[in-house]
C-alpha cells in the first residue's frame, strides 16, 4: 500500500468511526472497522488482514462469506422470509430433520428463538412449567446471558449486581465441585444450568464425572438438568453437543451462536416430557424458526458434515492447543480447552496482549481478566493455526 492510499483508507476508517460515535449506545468504543471476511480471515477498512480467532464469539462456525451459507440465505430470501413457528414451513422442517440427525434422544423437541439469552430464558420457563418449582442452581464463572430473565443466572457480579434484586432465587455453586451440587440441589430446585465447557468464565471444561454427578443429583430430586451449549455446541469441541463427549444426556440443552453461522438464531432442545409440561401457547417468538435462519442452519449442518468440520475441530484444536502450550514461557499459567475452544491463561492481564495480537493480525477475545480465548471458525486451516501460534509466541516474547 502506498502512503497516499494508506492515508485515504485511514481517513475512511476515522470518518466511519466518527459517524458511528454519534448514535451508538456507549457500551463499546470500536477503533477498527471490519468490512469483509473470507473463511477464517477478516479485513478492515484499511485493507489489513486478520486471522479471526474470535469468529464473532464462536458464531462464524463455517467461516466468513461461506458460499454455501450465502447462497442458501439469498435463495430463501427470494422465496419466503416470513413464516412464524405457528405455521408450517418446508425449510424449517428440513432444518429440524437435519438437526435431529445430530441431536440424540432423549432430546427430541425444539423451540426456536433468536439468541442465546432467549434460549436460556425459554429453558428456565419450561423448567418452571415442567416442575412447578421456582429455584435455580447455576455455576460460579458461568455466563447465561444479559437479558433480565437470565441475568440472575450469570455469575459475574459486575454484570448481575447492578440490576438486582431479581424475582427468582438462584444458588451459585463452584463449577466442577460435585459435592457442592449434592449439598444444594433439593426438591425445591426447578433446574440446574451448566455449560459443559465454560466460555466467558475463561474456558473451563467440565472435569470427568462432574456432568454425570449433575445428572444423577438432578434426577434424584426431579430437577431439570439444562446444558447451556450456546458457546461450546454445534461442533466446536469436536462433537455436536460438547456434552456428548461426556456421555451425559440433559433434560434440555440450549444452542445459538454457531447454529446458523451468523444469522440470528436460538434453540431450546428438550425431551418429550419436558415439552409436554408447557401448556399450548405458553411461550412464543415472532421471529423464532423463521425460514431465513432455518435455511442458514441447514447450510451450516451441511457444511459441518460434508467438510467433516467436527473431526477437524478436534485435530486442529489439538494442533493449536499443543502449539500454544509449546509457546509457554513465564507469562503463561495454563492452556486448556476442548477442540477449537481454547483458553490461554496468563499470569497478567489479558487485554494488553489481546491488543498486541490484534496489531499483529490475530483477533482473539478475553475470557475473564487473564484468559485469552481462541474460538476460530471451524474452517481455519493448518497454515493459519501455525501462523497464530507464531504470532502469539512473538507477542509474548516482546
Ligand atoms: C454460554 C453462553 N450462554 C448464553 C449466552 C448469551 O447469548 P446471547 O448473547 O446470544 O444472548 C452466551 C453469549 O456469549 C454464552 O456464551
Amino acid at each position: 500500500m502506498t502512503d497516499t492510499t494508506q492515508h485515504k483508507h485511514e481517513t475512511v476508517t476515522s470518518a466511519l468511526l466518527a459517524r458511528d460515535a454519534v448514535h451508538r449506545s456507549g457500551l463499546w468504543e470500536p477503533d477498527v472497522v471490519y468490512v469483509r471476511g473470507d473463511g477464517a480471515l477478516l479485513y478492515d477498512a484499511e485493507g489489513r488482514e486478520y486471522i479471526d480467532c474470535m469468529a464473532g464469539i464462536a458464531v462464524a462456525s463455517v467461516g466468513h462469506a461461506n458460499p454455501r451459507l450465502a447462497r442458501a440465505v439469498a435463495e430463501q430470501a427470494e422465496r419466503l422470509i416470513v413464516c412464524p413457528q405457528n405455521l408450517g414451513n418446508d425449510t424449517r422442517t428440513a432444518f429440524v430433520d437435519r438437526l435431529f440427525e445430530h441431536v440424540r434422544p432423549p432430546l427430541q423437541r425444539v423451540f426456536f428463538c433468536n439468541s442465546g439469552s432467549e434460549a436460556n430464558e425459554a429453558a428456565l420457563k419450561w423448567a418452571r412449567a415442567a416442575t412447578g418449582r421456582r429455584r435455580f442452581v447455576a455455576a460460579k464463572r458461568g455466563f447465561s446471558g444479559r437479558t433480565l430473565g437470565v441475568l440472575p443466572m450469570t455469575w459475574e457480579p459486575k454484570y448481575r449486581e447492578p440490576f438486582g434484586p431479581y424475582g427468582m432465587e438462584v444458588t451459585f455453586v463452584r463449577y466442577n465441585d460435585a459435592d457442592e451440587l449434592r449439598a444444594v440441589v433439593d426438591e425445591s430446585v426447578a433446574a440446574v444450568l451448566l455449560e459443559p465447557v465454560q466460555g466467558e468464565g475463561g474456558i473451563h471444561p467440565a472435569e470427568p464425572g462432574y456432568l454425570e454427578a449433575a445428572r444423577e443429583v438432578s434426577a434424584d430430586v426431579g430437577a431439570m438438568l439444562v446444558f447451556d451449549e450456546i458457546q461450546c455446541g454445534v461442533g466446536r469441541t469436536g462433537t455436536f453437543l460438547a456434552s456428548e463427549a461426556y456421555g451425559v444426556a440433559p433434560d434440555m440443552a440450549t444452542l445459538a451462536k454457531g447454529l446458523a453461522g451468523g444469522v440470528p438464531i436460538g434453540a431450546l432442545l428438550m425431551t418429550e416430557s419436558v415439552a409436554a409440561g408447557m401448556p399450548r401457547g405458553g411461550h412464543g417468538s415472532t421471529f423464532g424458526g423463521n425460514p431465513l435462519a432455518s435455511a442458514a442452519g441447514l447450510a451450516v449442518l451441511d457444511e459441518i458434515d460434508e467438510r467433516a468440520l467436527m473431526p477437524r475441530a478436534r485435530s486442529l484444536g489439538d494442533r493449536l492447543m499443543a502449539g500454544l502450550r509449546d509457546v509457554g514461557g513465564e507469562r503463561v499459567r495454563e492452556v486448556r480447552g476442548r477442540g477449537l475452544m481454547i483458553g490461554m491463561e496468563l499470569k497478567e492481564k489479558a487485554a494488553p496482549v489481546i491488543a498486541a495480537l490484534r496489531r499483529a493480525g490475530v483477533l482473539t477475545i478475553a475470557g475473564g481478566a487473564t484468559v485469552i480465548r481462541f474460538l476460530p471458525p471451524l474452517v481455519i486451516d493448518e497454515g493459519q493455526v501455525d501462523a497464530v501460534i507464531g504470532r502469539v509466541a512473538d507477542v509474548l516474547r516482546s
